[in-house]
């Protein structure tokens, strides 16, 4: 990012990091942003330690966002973690606690940040088949093969929207399919929502994974 800042040339192209931008290459706050910080400045009472795993009305509200109507407290464990690279991490260390031995399965290609996690923890993984580059689309047959090679112990890491660094996502009906193939290995699946209400709306961008909570009542 820094490179690209200071390098003069015109008409230069910023792929880097994937945000919005204006014709003039700036990065606008968002009106609902603004509202919520004037808000916030003119009702906080104060700044004080909150409980470690951060402060419960907003890991309820966020659950909540994520699953609807199927959030049940007693089955939901939530954690404010220091950006959505640490809840990875964090997600990841909680997995292996539970399977010492798990393997993660990956979509080919993926966030290079789950791969640089993964290789520093010592984490063996295993790509599977996601983009396929004649269509444009998921090549979405090699997925369902190379996912029914997961077993139990082991992690499948889906994108819960926006599929980044494809842009591709599954339909509903797919997302079932998905969930029956992974039940069936009895590996676990682990979602990175990292972007919901970017693609097709809030509740849309959730189904996914909420198809994945219906199908794995204990996960
Ligand atoms: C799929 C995915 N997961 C997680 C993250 C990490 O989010 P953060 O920048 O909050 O660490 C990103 C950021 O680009 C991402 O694309």
């Amino acid at each position: 990012m820094g490179e690209f800042k200071a390098d003069p040339r015109q008409g230069k192209i910023d792929l880097g990091v994937g945000v919005y931008k204006d014709p003039t290459g700036h990065t606008p706050i968002m009106r609902a942003v603004k509202a919520a910080e004037a808000r916030l400045l003119e009702t906080e009472t104060s700044k004080s330690y909150t409980v470690l795993a951060g402060e419960p009305a907003y890991r309820e509200a966020m659950a909540k966002m994520i699953l609807a109507d199927l959030y049940k407290p007693e089955l939901t464990a939530t954690l404010a973690t220091v950006g959505g690279t640490g809840a990875l991490r964090q997600g990841f260390e909680l997995a292996r606690m539970g399977s010492p031995e798990m393997r993660v399965f990956y979509s080919d290609p993926t966030w290079p940040n789950h791969l640089s996690i993964l290789k520093w923890m010592g984490v063996e993984t295993i790509p599977y088949r996601y983009f396929d580059n004649a269509s444009r689309g998921v090549d979405f047959e090699g997925m369902k093969a190379d996912l029914a090679q997961a077993k139990a112990g082991d992690v499948v890491l889906l994108h819960g929207c926006c599929h980044n660094p494809t842009g591709a996502n599954l339909t509903v009906a797919q997302w079932k399919e998905i969930a029956a193939v992974i039940a069936k290995t009895g590996a676990t699946p682990m979602i990175d929502l990292a972007y919901q209400g970017f693609g097709d709306g809030l509740e849309e961008d959730a189904q996914g994974t909420r198809i994945i909570v219906e199908s794995f009542p204990k996960c």
